[in-house]
């Protein structure tokens, strides 16, 4: 069958790395017989700072008639990082209701980690993240500019709908896994939001006896992902939380080129979005020195999303392949090869 895919390759890097990883994508689709259409968007900081805007009026409708949305990244110099957040990535996670932002790492062969005598097994890890409420809200307000009492206030979001379905998403697929799942809480120190967050947590926990659950606080979960990396198997968290852990594990693991993510809407309701944990990375774009490998990743993540299971092992069997010969890989891997160098290796790898 074929799928029709939104492509947004954004800004910087994004634009670079899209392009291999479509490369490889369009490779696996041949070899397991099934189509992938792409209509590209120019949706960027560029088409904002010519145009005032991230993305057209309509641009949510349109994408509403996709299979899965395709992002690179968006950012660049001179407009500021919120125009680009709440122009195109939030309006499109919130409308597609895209609640889980699934974020798997994991060290893969040919690469160290910072972590020193870390071994892959004790390095593999996916933090499942709230991606559509939380403390990214535009409530508050600032107040009294100018005056010495002046102040900023910013409120969080955190809905029983909201906490639980995306908890229950955790537990499944810790179920899924090892059958451990801890989660990043911190209700000494913000008393309404996260002891609320912490009593729906254990409420579901009751549902889900077969797998051990936790709760620790976010900065000792910070501690202990550098310190008992393997202790760590799932991990839920706040739309904050979550995306500061995320960060965590990927720089722990391969580094930020490395790490894929996914903007889930569960039901399948509406499409869901693929992307590259990292941003545009201006300091080196349009050098074809960027690593594709991310977004490659983002890519298996969206073929398994799909239901093209054997395609998507392919794809990520592909980039193992790859980075474990140790030929194409790209500066930060510390090599000498280019974006399209490694791209072309984990497409040709693919068949
Ligand atoms: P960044 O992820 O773009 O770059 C951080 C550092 O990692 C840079 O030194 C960069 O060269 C390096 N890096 C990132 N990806 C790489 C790759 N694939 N290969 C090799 N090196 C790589 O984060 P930064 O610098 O904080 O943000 C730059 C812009 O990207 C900002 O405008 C920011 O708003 C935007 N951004 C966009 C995101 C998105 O579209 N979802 C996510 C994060 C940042
Ligand atoms: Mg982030």
């Amino acid at each position: 069958r074929d799928y029709r895919i939104a492509s947004i390759p954004g800004d910087g890097i994004g634009v670079e790395v899209v392009t291999e990883a479509r490369k490889v994508l369009d490779r696996a689709a041949a070899r397991y017989g099934f189509g992938l259409e792409w209509t590209r968007f120019d949706w960027s900081c560029e088409r904002y700072s010519r145009t005032g805007t991230m993305m057209p009026e309509d641009g949510v409708e349109r994408l509403s008639v996709f299979d899965a949305i395709f992002l690179g990244a968006v950012g660049f110099p001179g407009v500021p990082d919120h125009v680009s957040l709440w122009g195109l990535l939030i309006p499109v996670r919130r409308a597609f209701a895209q609640y889980v932002n699934l974020r798997p790492v994991r060290l893969l062969p040919g690469t160290s980690s910072v972590l020193r005598d870390r071994t892959a097994a004790e390095l593999d890890m996916v933090i499942v993240r709230e991606n559509s409420e939380g403390e990214y809200s535009e409530l508050g307000g600032r107040h009294g500019s100018g005056h010495p009492g002046e102040f900023a206030l910013q409120e969080s979001v955190f809905t029983r709908v909201g906490v639980e379905r995306i908890i229950r998403y955790a537990f499944d697929l810790a179920g899924s896994r090892l059958g451990r799942l801890v989660s990043a809480t911190k209700s000494n120190g913000i008393i309404h939001t996260m002891p609320f967050w912490d009593e729906i947590f254990a409420e579901v926990a009751a549902d889900y006896p077969e797998v051990a659950a936790e709760q620790c606080h976010i900065d000792a979960l910070a501690a202990r992902m550098v310190q008992h990396p393997e202790r760590i198997d799932v991990v839920v968290g706040s739309n904050l939380f979550g995306d500061i852990l995320s960060d965590l594990a990927a720089a722990i693991t391969g580094g930020l080129g490395m790490a894929p993510s996914g903007n889930l809407n569960p039901p399948g309701e509406y499409p869901s979005m693929f992307e590259a944990v990292h941003g545009s990375a201006p300091d080196i774009a349009g050098k074809g020195i960027a690593n594709p490998v991310a977004q490659i990743l983002a890519g298996a993540m969206m073929l398994e999303h799909l239901g093209e299971h054997a395609a998507a092992r392919a794809v990520s069997g592909a980039v193992e392949t790859v980075l474990a010969a140790g030929e194409a890989a790209t500066p930060d891997l510390g090599g000498h090869a280019t974006t399209a160098g490694l791209g072309t290796a984990i497409a040709d790898a693919v068949g």
